[in-house]
């Protein structure tokens, strides 16, 4: 065992406990294909009483995960507890001082912290290495970085929030709203009590941040990325997309564009034709469009203790292996400053859906107030309500009726004045849902 690679990990919980399964049953194999032993010698966690289902008679406990990262005793830091800063931050910062290569799954810290601990790791001679951190389970972060060397990545996108695709797709499958899903998913244990961080695009912009770093060559920018969640969506929109030939997904997306990077996080109309249309429930999936490959689409378990241990052991065999590749895929002091393409030049086919009052020339204005601005209607549909079973038998002129319309491609600036200009006309009854559609291949 004396070129055992030794691990440190510090978290205990659903990806540490699986890692540490993981470890002890696929020891011999692990060591054939890593080359030599691979071996939890030391962790950490705050209650050391807890029963976690794995044998820990054999490991170091540290009380304090900052200690466990400098210890004499392992070689690699596994850092499993989450959270942007705090023990986190400061226990991974501590690894590298001390020399010691990491692996973390925290989307969280490297949103925030990624360069910096990118260029500190590189002055230090370690490697950060964050598989688990993007869509879990997905190789995706290996597939950029390495598998990918030889190409220009022209945009990356998916489906990088379980929590959100399990919602979208219990509304399209049973016509239930949001919040009937929302508290499904609650119930079952795919949302967190306070699911703001999933269901507000927050983790799905962690994430893309992480993928556009490799696919650009940029510095991380979290807080550059436009976040739009899912709460707005209603049954009438997805009922008017399937009439329309997509389906609603969440997507993260970063497009290289002429003017820099547009990074986006928004509800999304995909064409049911896509790959990505069909990725349901939890699951995740992320596609490349790159110059020589065309285009890669890889699905997969986005979460979970045994799928995120998976992709958290391929970076501990990379380091077993002696392989090293910048935490980015390039010298992190190359990393270029991010560039950010405006959201208002961001150019696509819009999906609009307004509640128009039924009423004469309600209709002429909205359509003078998009050719105003230059915008051609690829279809509209219009749906009268059904009338209530007491109601007369046509709707009172005014009572308002949904309209959907489909706009060929346009820009994000003149939807919006378009749409501020109806608006202040007057002639509906609340503000307009705006679904951008996506054109994939
Ligand atoms: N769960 C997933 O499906 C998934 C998927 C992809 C990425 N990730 C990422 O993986 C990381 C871990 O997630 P998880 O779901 O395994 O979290 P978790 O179940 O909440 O486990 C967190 C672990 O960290 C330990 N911990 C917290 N604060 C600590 C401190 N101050 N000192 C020592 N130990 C501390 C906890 O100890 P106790 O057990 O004693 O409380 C627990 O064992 C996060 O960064 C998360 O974003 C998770």
């Amino acid at each position: 065992m004396n070129n055992a690679l030794r691990l440190g990990v510090a978290g205990l919980g659903t990806v540490g406990a699986s890692l540490l399964r993981l470890t002890q049953r696929h020891a011999d194999e692990l060591a054939l294909r890593c080359g030599r032993p691979v071996v939890v010698t030391a962790v950490s966690a705050r209650d050391r009483n807890r029963d976690r289902g794995v044998d820990l008679s054999s490991v170091t406990w540290f009380k304090d995960p900052v200690a466990l990262a400098t210890s004499g005793e392992i070689d690699v830091f596994v850092e499993l507890m989450g959270g942007a800063d705090g023990v986190a931050a400061d226990s991974v910062r501590a690894a590298i001082n001390a020399g010691k290569h990491v692996v973390t799954a925290n989307k969280a810290l490297l949103a925030k912290h990624g360069t910096e601990l990118a260029r500190r790791a590189e002055e230090k001679g370690v490697s950060l290495n964050f598989e688990a951190a993007a869509a879990g389970g997905i190789p995706i972060i290996k597939t950029l970085r390495e598998a990918l060397a030889g190409n220009t990545v022209g945009r990356v996108y998916g489906i990088l929030n379980g929590t959100c695709n399990y919602i979208l797709t219990r509304m399209e499958r049973e016509g239930l709203a949001f919040d009937a899903c929302l508290a499904e998913a609650q119930r079952l244990g795919y949302a967190e009590a306070d699911p703001t961080f999933d269901v507000d695009g927050f983790d799905t912009a962690h994430k893309l941040s992480l993928l556009t770093a490799i696919a650009f060559g940029t510095e991380i920018s979290a807080d550059a990325i436009y976040v739009e969640g899912i709460r707005s969506i209603s049954t009438a929109d997805i009922e008017a997309a399937d009439e329309l030939g997509y389906r609603i997904k969440l997507l993260g997306v970063a497009t290289r564009t002429d003017t820099g990077i547009e990074q986006r996080v928004h509800p999304t109309m995909v064409p049911k034709s896509s790959p990505i249309a069909r990725v349901d429930g939890v699951t995740n999936a992320v596609a490349v469009e790159a110059d020589f490959v065309g285009r890669l689409v890889l699905a997969g378990p986005g979460a979970g203790g045994d799928a995120t241990a998976s992709a958290v052991m391929s970076d501990i065999a990379d380091l077993a292996r002696g392989d090293v590749v910048g935490t980015f895929g390039r010298p992190a002091h190359t990393l270029k400053p991010y560039q950010r393409a405006a959201m208002r030049a961001h150019a696509g086919g819009y999906y609009i859906r307004l509640s128009v009052f039924d009423r004469p020339g309600a209709f002429a204005s909205i359509a003078k107030r998009m050719a105003e601005n230059d915008i051609s209607l690829e279809s509209i549909v219009q749906r009268r309500r059904a009338p209530k079973a007491d109601a007369p038998e046509h709707p009172r002129p005014q009572e308002p009726q949904p309209v959907m319309l489909i706009t060929y491609d346009t820009t994000e600036a003149q939807v919006k004045e378009a749409l501020d200009r109806i608006m202040a006309d007057g002639h509906i009854a609340e503000r307009p849902q705006m679904i951008r559609i996506e054109q994939l291949a």
